[in-house]
Order: structure tokens, then C-alpha cells, then sequence
């Protein structure tokens, strides 16, 4: 669901809740095109219709897509291709989305024919890095295999870089890198991570740039798509929030943030204030007398609580 701010005779603003499916539809009654001419992004703008913003990215794997799709073209032509590497490097803030977009993307890449199963892997240091020589080694050769065919998403990869030489985190970089040219283009491997630590991880493997050819940033969110967020999130779960929760929880992000700005989780911040609200709407729901529908769909501003220490 979006929504849309209007200002009445009073000098009021309203905001008005529109649905997303009512939206979509809408669009597609306004391009009937989209519909009969085969749309070339459709595959993508399917997956990520669900986002809010992330407009640049979108327009990043819209590039990504394209130059696939012609390279493909030109082979069929008989003209010079050079074979394409899809690993990636995702840089940005807490919560602002790199872990669901890395998902969306397996799936796009199935769709695409790019990728023979699509499915999706997350890792961290420990499912990588053993406590023993060659350990690491054997640990993450099968944590590849098992994503033959996918994606492999490495959170905090630069957390591997962490005890330096004597670590066995490089071993399981070296290793990465050995299996990324002995299984060439059959699974995709994204390392993500903070902006500031991923920029001193590969200053410190300067190897390692070069074979990540694509970067994808995911910056922070404004109030007004933290808002729409929040919107998109309730309504997902068959909720609602009223006009009031809805200036409430904006006003909060605008002061949050001023105040904070580098200390902020996004996206996930919105998510923990959205199942709290949850939460204190069925506490109240429990001493009302009224169960209507109405009532038990919207949370209302005195649901939600912003704790201190939150963000
Ligand atoms: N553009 C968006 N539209 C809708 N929901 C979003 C968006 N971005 C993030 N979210 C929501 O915010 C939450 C956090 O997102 P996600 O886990 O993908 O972030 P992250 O960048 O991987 O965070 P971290 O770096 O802390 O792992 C999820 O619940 C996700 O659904
Ligand atoms: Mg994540």
C-alpha cells in the first residue's frame, strides 16, 4: 500500500491509503501495452515491484539484465562477447535491504536462465572459516558446492579479514577465489557488507576487486520511505495504521534521523517497531469491547512505543 497526502478546505492534511494491488492494476489498465507487447524488464520489475525506493539499483540490475540479454544477441550474431562475471559486492547501511534484494536476485537470475536452481545461501564467518589447517578449506569447498547452481551471499565478509595473516579467514578468502574460477559462471557469489569495512576488506585483497566486477549501493532510507515501509509491512500482515500512528512513526523518523543518522537500522529498525505495535494493538484489542474488523486491523499511535537505546 501506498500513500498519497492531500490538503482539505480546513487546512487538514489527510493521508489516503490505496492498496498496492489496486495500483498495480491501474498501471497495467494505463499501459495495456505492458501487457500484449512482451515488457523486457517484466521479469525484474516483478520481483522487486514489492520494494520501496531503491530506484538507482533498480536501474543497476535493469543494466545488469540488459547487457545479458545482448550479449546473448550478439553471440547469436557471431560477434566479439566476452564472457560475463555476475559476482557481487553489496554495500550499504543495516537494514537497507541487502539480504532480501540478494534473494530477489536468485530468483531473478532462475527466471533469467542464468542460474539452473536459484536457490539461496546465506554465510557468515563461521559456516566458512574452521579451527584447524585445511579445515577452512574443506568447510568452505562444500559450502560452494552446496551452492552450485545459486547464490551464495556472504554477510560481513570482511569479518574474514578479521585476525589478519595468521587467520584462517584468508584461507577461506583463497580459497573463494580458487573455487570462483574453477566453478566459472555456475553459481553467484555476493559479498556484502557495511560501506566503510568493505572498502578497507578489499584495499586489504586487492585480488579480490577485480573478480567483483559489479557493486550494488543500498543507501538509507528518508523518513517518507521509512514510512511507506512501515505501510507496506502492516498490510502485509492484514493490518493498517491510522493517520495518527502514520505522523507518529514519520515525525519519530525525522528526528531519529537528525539525531543519529549513522546509527540507524533502516529497514529492520521499522520491522522491530511494527511487531511491537503488533504486539500492544492485541493487548489493548484484549480489554476492548469492540472486536470489529476495523478495530482489529488498524493500530492506532498509542500502539506504538519507541524504546530508548531503538534504532
Ligand atoms: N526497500 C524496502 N522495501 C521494503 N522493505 C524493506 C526494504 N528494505 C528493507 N526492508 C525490510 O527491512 C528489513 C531489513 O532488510 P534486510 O535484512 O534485507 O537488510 P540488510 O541490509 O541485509 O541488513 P543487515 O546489514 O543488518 O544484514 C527486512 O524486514 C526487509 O523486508
Ligand atoms: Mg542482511
Amino acid at each position: 500500500m501506498s500513500s498519497q497526502s492531500m490538503t482539505n478546505q480546513q487546512g487538514q492534511i489527510n493521508i489516503i491509503l490505496r492498496d498496492r494491488k489496486e495500483q498495480l492494476a491501474e498501471k497495467a489498465a494505463a499501459n495495456p501495452a505492458a501487457k500484449t507487447k512482451a515488457d523486457p524488464f517484466r521479469i525484474i520489475d516483478d520481483h522487486l515491484d514489492s520494494f520501496i525506493g531503491m530506484s538507482r539499483l533498480r536501474e543497476k540490475i535493469k543494466e545488469i539484465y540488459a547487457q545479458v540479454l545482448i550479449k546473448e544477441k550478439r553471440k547469436q550474431a557471431g560477434l566479439n562477447t566476452e564472457s560475463q562475471v555476475l559476482h557481487m559486492m553489496f554495500k550499504g547501511n543495516p537494514g537497507t535491504g541487502k539480504t532480501t534484494v540478494a534473494r530477489a536476485l536468485a530468483s531473478i537470475y532462475y527466471d533469467m536462465n542464468l542460474l539452473s536452481k536459484g536457490h539461496f545461501i546465506e554465510a557468515d564467518r563461521s559456516d566458512l572459516v574452521g579451527e584447524y589447517i585445511g579445515h577452512t578449506a574443506q568447510k568452505t569447498k562444500d559450502l560452494i558446492k552446496k551452492s552450485l547452481g545459486g547464490v551464495l551471499f556472504i554477510d560481513e565478509a570482511y569479518s574474514l579479514a578479521r585476525g589478519g595473516e595468521k587467520d584462517f579467514g584468508k584461507e577461506a578468502v583463497d580459497t573463494i577465489v580458487k573455487c570462483m574460477e574453477d566453478h566459472h559462471n555456475e553459481f553467484i557469489l555476493i559479498l556484502a557488507g557495511y560501506p566503510k569495512e568493505m572498502a578497507r576488506f578489499l584495499s586489504l585483497n586487492p585480488g579480490l576487486k577485480s573478480r567483483f566486477p559489479i557493486t550494488l549501493e543500498f543507501p538509507d532510507y528518508s523518513p517518507g520511505e521509512l514510512l511507506e515501509i512501515a505501510i507496506d509491512m502492516v498490510a502485509m500482515k492484514d493490518y493498517k495504521l491510522s493517520n495518527e500512528a502514520q505522523w507518529k512513526l514519520k515525525h519519530h523518523f525525522q528526528q531519529l534521523l537528525q539525531r543519529s543518522p549513522y546509527n540507524f537500522s533502516n529497514g529492520r529498525y521499522v520491522r522491530n517497531i511494527i511487531e511491537d505495535a503488533i504486539r500492544k494493538h492485541a493487548i489493548r484489542m484484549i480489554h476492548s469491547s469492540s472486536h470489529n474488523k476495523e478495530a482489529l486491523m488498524t493500530l492506532e499511535a498509542k500502539d506504538i512505543i519507541f524504546e530508548e537505546g531503538w534504532g
